[in-house]
């Protein structure tokens, strides 16, 4: 079997995403056409995802189209005429604090998004489905580090539930059409280009502008954080490996082509000593307010990688302090800062 993406095409939705966009360059840079499609909303500054797809726009193997997903047969169209050989569905409201202001945006794009790509899948077969979920499903689990064999049935966000329906919906999908797909769970994704409403962004902007940093829970928060790269590699690795064995790493259940991987760093790090990295890359003293546990949140994320190992021969390993310091310097030269 070969497990090459060159002269492949595949669609990325969230191409203007932080991490849609990264997948696409690397995806291009293994010869692959990429047709990206992204709604370009305003959850955080658009100059940053024009930003993003600016340099990709430049290469002769990278279309952009604007979809919104949640658009009754508005992806299918797309799909249909693209004919993509696999297609890494990215695009999502994302966030958990924002999900508890605004379910909506949830239901709208996670929900209704989603089944509009299970239905496009249906319509249009494509050799491999991979779609984005995130450790958040964990929950209140307490059992750490936490296995995609982990019973998940206690999101304390409506941000969770929906990437846990989504790996519902996904399994009943691959049950009734045999559509070959896979469920990722992100662990906190950082880097140069990432997303402004992370923690990892506003304690540096607000490192840099001597505002206060709200530290949640007092700072009894630990986080698997895990690097754009690597998130990166992982999917180039996965996307022309569909699932093919009943008993294969990842599977949900033998009878269907659906597989679920952590995608994390197996390192968990204390939010006292992310900020000290933080304070020591940007040469700023934080103006720390200790605050109880937000709402949504949950108190730790650690992710077994395994599976993920198993199936592709990679796991992240990049120390929290070499990526953060490929951030903030990104961030200076993003924001212009001597
Ligand atoms: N970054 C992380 O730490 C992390 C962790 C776990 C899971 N995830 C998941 O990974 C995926 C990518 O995350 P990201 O960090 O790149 O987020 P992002 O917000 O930067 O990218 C998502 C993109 O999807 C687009 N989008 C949202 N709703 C849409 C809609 N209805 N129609 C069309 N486009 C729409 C947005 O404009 C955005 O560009 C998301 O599904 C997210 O939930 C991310």
């Amino acid at each position: 079997m070969i497990h090459s993406l060159a002269g492949a095409h595949v669609l990325v939705t969230g191409a203007a995403g932080f991490i849609g966009a990264a997948l696409s360059h690397r995806l291009l840079a293994e010869g692959a056409r990429v047709t990206g499609c992204d709604n370009l909303n305003a959850y955080y500054d658009p100059a940053l995802k024009h930003a993003r797809l600016e340099p990709l726009a430049a290469h002769p193997n990278f279309t952009f189209h604007r979809v919104e997903l949640s658009e009754s047969g508005a992806l299918g169209a797309l799909w249909r005429e693209s004919k993509p050989d696999y297609v890494v569905h990215l695009a999502a409201q994302a966030g958990v604090r924002y999900s508890i202001e605004h379910p909506r945006a949830y239901a709208a794009s996670n929900l209704n998004g989603f089944l509009e790509v299970l239905e496009a899948a249906r319509e249009t077969p494509v050799r491999h489905l991979i779609y984005a979920s995130s450790s958040s499903v964990y929950g209140a689990n307490t059992k750490v580090p936490f296995s995609e064999r982990d019973p998940v049935e206690q999101p304390v966000s409506l941000y969770a539930a929906t990437k846990r329906s989504n790996e519902l919906m996904a399994q009943t999908y691959a049950h009734l059409y045999r559509i070959p797909v896979t469920g990722l769970r992100f662990f906190t994704v950082y880097g140069p280009m990432g997303r402004p409403d992370m923690a990892y962004w506003g304690f540096t902007r607000a490192l840099f502008a001597g505002t206060p940093i709200k530290v949640f829970n007092h700072g009894n928060v630990w986080r698997d954080f895990t690097y754009i790269d690597e998130i990166v590699e992982a999917i180039a690795r996965l996307t022309p490996r569909a699932p093919e064995e009943e008993d294969e790493p990842g599977r949900v259940a033998p009878a269907t082509p659906h597989r679920l991987f952590n995608i994390g760093n197996d390192t968990p790090v204390k939010v006292d000593e992310f900020l000290a990295i933080l304070e020591r890359l940007t040469g700023k003293k934080a103006n720390r307010i200790d605050l109880p546990m937000q709402p949504g949140d949950v108190e730790r994320t650690w992710a077994d990688v395994s599976a993920l190992r198993a199936a592709i021969g990679f796991a992240p390993h990049t120390l929290l302090e070499d990526g953060l310091r490929r951030f903030v310097e990104w961030y200076r030269e993003y924001h212009q800062i001597r």
